[in-house]
């Protein structure tokens, strides 16, 4: 299995556009430090590719990685669709950004197809420039990537992993599946992978998925649990926001130390002090074996 990281920053980026914060200021004198938003290319085949999440700078991270550039014909591109973990609009907004495409095939759970829908109206808007098929990401059950050869494809599944609904979408119909964490598996070499940039709730599920993974790429929004109140953000904490912290009793470094996979961050918000390579954090996280995911990455399981 051949993943590329093509972004690690939360909703806003680093740097954010309208934000002066010390990461953000940091990452405008230094242009090592910044990070595209938290997106994922996974290979199914050769010369076959699906992105995890459509981010607003899909145009960016695909210039970025020679493996997802058209050709050899004049439209032909190894993008072959979107994977959704959910429907934030930090998400979602790239989805648009394909419409030169002739068609676009996009992997959704129920919630999430229907917000993008009825909320964003994307299928209408986009209607006279592409088409969309939309396919059902189950709640329970595995999906195949196709990979267009023999012996190629991957193998998905959903796994919940928050309750929370876009702000776009406060008050539509509950659902446990509004947020997923997507196992990926490949048949061939039986490794693999899970991807969850946002996790509200470390479930039993989630745990035996992370536990039997080679990879697992975690939700790494907040250091800590006041990080948003403390840095003026938001009046929230990081799990009401929707996050579970890194650090502190409830935090994901603890269960992640467990666990024998490779184990990085993603989704990091400008806030996080993880987004200066000197923060003594780093150290801390090396001593777990945790990494900090970075942009351009290549994992190779
Ligand atoms: C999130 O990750 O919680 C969302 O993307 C936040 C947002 O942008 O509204
Ligand atoms: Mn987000
Ligand atoms: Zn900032």
């Amino acid at each position: 299995m051949l993943l590329h990281v093509l972004g690690t920053a939360a909703g806003g980026g680093i740097p954010q556009w309208n934000c002066a914060c010390p990461g953000c200021s940091g990452a405008r004198a230094h242009p090592e430090r910044r990070r595209r938003h938290a997106s994922l290319a996974v290979r199914t085949g050769e010369g076959r590719w699906y992105l995890v999440n459509a981010t607003p700078d899909i145009g960016d991270q695909i210039e970025a990685h020679p493996a997802l550039h058209p050709g050899p014909g004049p439209r032909q591109t190894p993008v072959a669709g979107v994977v959704l973990t959910d429907a934030e609009l930090d998400h979602t907004l790239g989805i648009a950004r394909l419409r030169e495409a002739d068609g676009l095939e996009i992997h959704a759970t129920p919630p999430v197809h229907r917000a993008l829908e009825e909320r964003l109206r994307l299928g209408d808007v986009l209607r006279p420039y592409t088409r969309l098929t939309w396919q059902d990401l189950p709640r329970h059950g595995t999906r195949t990537l196709p990979g267009g050869g023999p012996g190629s494809g991957l193998r998905i599944s959903a796994v919940p992993v928050s309750t929370k609904r876009p702000r776009y979408a406060a008050d539509a119909p509950e659902d446990d599946a509004w947020v997923v964490a997507l196992r990926l598996y490949d048949p061939a070499t039986g490794k693999s992978a899970l991807y969850a940039p946002a996790v509200a709730e470390w479930s039993d599920t989630l745990h035996r998925v992370a536990a039997e993974a080679d990879c697992v790429i975690v939700d790494g929004t907040f250091w800590d649990e006041e990080e948003p109140r403390r840095t003026g953000i938001s009046s929230r904490t990081a799990t009401g926001m929707g996050h579970l912290p890194i650090d502190g009793p409830d935090g994901t470094a603890r269960i992640l130390a467990t666990l024998p996979a490779r184990r990085l961050y993603t989704h990091l918000n400008n806030t996080n002090p993880l987004v200066d390579p000197a923060a003594a954090q780093h150290k801390r996280l090396a001593r777990l074996g945790i990494e900090v995911a970075d942009d351009e990455m290549v994992i190779e399981l």
